[in-house]
């Protein structure tokens, strides 16, 4: 494990909302899986930017347009270096994971016939969802769902069926933004690659709290979202294997993309401008170049240790208080969904609130796999590396407080 000044006081004061008071009580923020907080370096950054830099890029010769440009193409090369990209070219940059999945969805399956398949999975986020359900009716395509366990996990035979020679698409997410389960995705890479089906992954939820090398991995591509990771919201990132990502049509047309544009038709960009069309969001690039000096900083090892901590933490706590009942396997993510005997999780969740504390409730964007649950509804605890066992502590007794206020 890399050695890094982790002195918990000193990361809390990097970030400024964390000070904040809700109905006059501290803040304690547990939704960091809906979005991460961000540390004033991001927020500073971002500031420094449009105070001193401001231009717009691949356009001005001037002096502003070209330090713009420059700062732009950094952060490429910043979040290809994060997860072993290669180069920045097969980096593309988009609003979020949603988009970057909707990119591909469009994109892979332009070439499919009536018939061919598409493998997702039963707790896939609608963003990993809807677009190939989507496109799947569009084209006539068919789309595989593989099965989730007893425990929350992928089902191995489950896995086995679905990925066959008629599959052309795998597309999973690495780890459950509900169920927190860690998914194999080498493995199942390995199966849809033996199969000669693309590898997508949904790595909304794992990039920000593990080491992720894509080349390890093997992935044709990784999709995800800066806000998760303490970048700002408006920029996602979409890596794509350079053959594959050249191969592929744009998904949107317009300025930038192109490299020479006649009335009868148009030549594009090289890679990855090919994919970023229009004027892009450059401040938000910047602020997450500044996110990823700060992850770096403390280290995404230590990070996975302090967030497994904390879960671990979590559902000891919660083991003790009656009638709780969590979702997904033990190991796990930085997300503990649960439910609190029949109070509903919007219930659980404003009576939180009036302690101070941030929860998600509701389906999370995973309705399918709710209704697979057989749950409404579910609160949901989702920790990083800035939140302490004392947060933990009072929240399971504000858990207790729910329970007295419902009288269960
Ligand atoms: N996908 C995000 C969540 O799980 C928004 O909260």
């Amino acid at each position: 494990m890399p050695k890094t000044n982790f002195e918990i006081k000193n990361i809390r004061k990097d970030f400024p909302i964390l000070s904040r008071k809700i109905r006059g009580k501290q803040l304690i923020y547990f939704d960091s899986a809906a979005t991460s907080q961000k540390p004033k370096q991001v927020i500073e950054a971002m500031e420094d930017y449009y105070k001193n830099h401001n231009a717009n890029i691949h356009r001005s010769i001037h002096t502003l347009g070209e330090e713009a440009t420059e700062a732009y193409e950094k952060a490429h090369e910043k979040v290809a270096d994060f997860i072993n990209a290669g180069s920045y070219q097969n980096i593309v940059f988009t609003k979020n994971t949603t988009e970057s999945l909707n990119l591909l969805a469009y994109s892979l399956t332009a070439d499919l016939k009536k018939g061919d398949e598409i493998v997702i999975s039963q707790m896939e986020h609608h963003s990993n969802l809807v677009p190939w359900q989507q496109l799947a009716k569009q084209r006539g395509l068919k789309l595989e769902f593989i099965k989730i366990d007893e425990e929350g996990k992928l089902d191995e035979e489950s896995i086995n069926e679905s990925i066959t020679k008629k599959t052309k698409i795998v597309s999973i997410m690495h780890v459950s933004n509900v169920l927190g389960t860690i998914n194999d995705i080498k493995k199942i890479g390995n199966i849809a690659h033996e199969n000669n089906a693309l590898m997508v992954v949904d790595g909304a939820q794992s990039i920000p709290h593990m080491p992720v090398d894509v080349k390890k991995i093997d992935a044709d591509f990784y999709a995800f979202s800066g806000h998760k990771m303490l970048g700002p919201t408006g920029i996602g990132v979409l890596y794509g294997k350079r053959e594959l990502l050249e191969n592929m049509q744009p998904f949107l047309y317009g300025g930038e993309m192109i490299r020479e544009v006649k009335f009868e038709d148009t030549k594009f960009n090289d890679l990855p401008w090919k994919f970023e069309a229009g004027t892009m969001n450059i401040a938000e690039a910047v602020g997450l170049d500044a996110a990823i000096d700060y992850l770096k900083k403390i280290g995404m090892e230590n990070i996975q240790k302090k967030d497994k901590e904390l879960t671990n933490y979590t559902f000891e706590k919660l083991k003790e208080i009656k009638d709780v009942k969590i979702y997904g396997p033990k190991e796990r993510g930085a997300v503990v969904s649960f439910n609190v005997d029949e109070i509903h999780a919007h219930d659980v969740s404003q009576i939180l609130d009036s302690e101070g504390i941030a929860i998600r409730a509701g389906h999370h964007c995973c309705m399918p796999l709710m209704g697979v649950l057989k749950a409404h509804a579910a609160a949901r605890a989702s920790f990083y590396f800035y939140n302490t066992k004392d947060e933990i502590d009072k929240f399971a007794n504000a858990l207790g407080k729910v329970k007295k206020v419902f009288r269960v």
